[in-house]
């Protein structure tokens, strides 16, 4: 199963993931967006996606043939559950910035990483991707995997986003908590808007060699190297075995300190702005799960902040994935539920108190399928989950393709989608069900040019 609340969706399966980076609430000025007017007295608020520019967080940015940012989730920015006081994400980010804060003091006793949880999810294609070494044909950048605003400007799709800027501001050890945004298909552990935890921490030639005997005579850089598996052309094998060593120790006793002890494996495993990397697993009820991509940073990122003369480690980690493991949270949807029964579970007094979370009763689903000849110039599977999610938002609980059939004269190609749905908190009736179903069927007709099979 592929499990990617956490963040590594497409960054496995694909090639790895696009990063990006931004960098503060403040929007992005470089003449592509700009301020909104907040005047809607007299009249209804303006549609925050119009036709000539989409407003996000008081910001309008005009738009283009990239656009495909969607009023559903535009909904979601701004939430910030990672913000709200005593949600799941939010106690699970308040542990883990504790463990950070107690286990890892500076000369003068302050906490060594700084902590970053509201920097705007509106970032560049640069930051997202540029600055993290993803090539310009990365099939991480598809169109079809992320939220346009435009050809310049996207909801990040990660939080490495702001990797860059954050250690060109001079910061050495920061954690960063955010919402992030990628498109993907539907089902209890994928939602197109997720949660990220990142860490950092460089290490300039003395804080990592002082600790080790005659230490002063290594060195973190050497030249004429050449890239291996275990290191990059410009490190040291030294260097590199100590950060990675340090990188890994820190993740374990992080993992320990929120689950107690269990089971861990490290998988080797590629991302374009680390190398080594890998992947940590940690046993579930006798399942490996994925909670987190890491790896020793490419010099060349860190070369371009102004960090040349440093190594460093960076992890990200996916805070749905460890909020299911941790409280047996069933479906991703429940997050963002409002349901006082689901909410008021998690209102402890002190963040570490165990919670004993009681799944809300399961309402029954409701299955209906649908069928269509795709068009000649191109289908794209995304684009389908998509407009389903536009449409069915979370009544939406799963949607499988159940067969993929290709005319054996014609050649022509059809598909055939289970949709099903589910309330979280009520029975649906097939009545409203059949409603949103003939509004999808409607809709893929004229949006994505399908005929139907009836
Ligand atoms: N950004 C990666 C993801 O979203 C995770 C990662 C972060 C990997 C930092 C390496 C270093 O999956």
């Amino acid at each position: 199963m592929r499990l990617r609340l956490l963040l590594l969706p497409s960054l496995r399966s694909k090639l790895h993931p696009p990063p990006r980076h931004c960098c503060s609430s403040s929007p992005i000025t470089n003449g592509v967006a700009s301020r909104r007017r907040f005047s809607t007295e007299g009249s209804a608020p303006r549609p925050v996606i119009g036709p000539d520019s989409v407003e996000v967080l008081g910001y309008s940015y005009p738009r283009d043939d990239f656009t495909n940012v969607t009023p559903k989730i535009l909904e979601k920015v701004g939430r910030n559950l990672h913000n709200q006081s005593h949600h799941p994400l939010w106690l699970i980010k308040e542990r883990i910035k504790a463990h950070f804060y107690s286990s890892y003091m500076g000369r003068w006793g302050n906490p060594l990483f700084s902590v970053h949880d509201n920097l705007s999810p509106v970032v560049t294609v640069e930051q997202n991707f540029d600055s993290l070494l993803i090539p310009p044909t990365h099939p991480s950048r598809k169109k079809g995997d992320n939220y346009y605003l435009n050809r310049a400007t996207m909801l990040r799709a990660h939080t490495s986003a702001h990797q860059s800027d954050l250690v060109r501001s001079g910061l050495d050890a920061f954690l960063l908590a955010g919402d992030v945004y990628r498109r993907d298909e539907i089902d209890a552990s994928h939602y197109p808007v997720f949660h990220q935890m990142e860490g950092v921490r460089l290490f300039s030639n003395h804080e990592l060699f002082s600790q080790v005997k005659d230490g002063h005579q290594l060195s973190l850089f050497e030249s004429g190297g050449r890239r291996t598996p275990q290191k990059q052309e410009t490190h040291t094998l030294e260097a590199v075995k100590l950060v990675e060593f340090n990188l890994k120790q820190t993740l374990t006793r992080l993992i320990t300190n929120l689950f107690g002890d269990l089971e861990v494996r490290w998988v080797d495993c590629y991302f374009p702005f680390t190398h080594p990397s890998f992947e940590m697993e940690v046993r579930f009820h006798g399942d490996w799960l994925e909670v987190l991509g890491c790896g020793v940073m490419e010099q060349e990122l860190l070369n371009s902040a102004g960090a040349g003369n440093k190594l460093g480690w960076a992890f990200g980690l996916g805070l749905e994935r460890l909020a299911m493991v941790l409280y047996s949270i069933p479906d991703i949807r429940l997050f963002w539920s409002q349901d006082e029964r689901f909410l008021k579970q998690f209102r402890v007094q002190d963040i570490h108190q165990p919670i004993c979370f009681q799944p809300l009763s399961k309402y029954p689903p409701l299955h209906n399928d649908i069928s269509f000849w795709l068009p000649d110039d191109g289908f794209t599977e995304n684009d389908f989950y998509e407009l389903v999610r536009s449409v069915g938002g979370d009544l939406v609980e799963k949607v499988s393709l159940v067969d993929d059939f290709t005319h054996p004269k014609t050649g022509r190609r059809s598909h055939c989608y289970r949709i099903v749905y589910r309330h979280m908190e009520r029975t649906l009736t097939q009545q409203e069900v059949a409603v949103v179903h003939g509004q999808i069927q409607q809709d893929a007709e004229s949006e994505l040019g399908v005929q139907g099979r009836y």
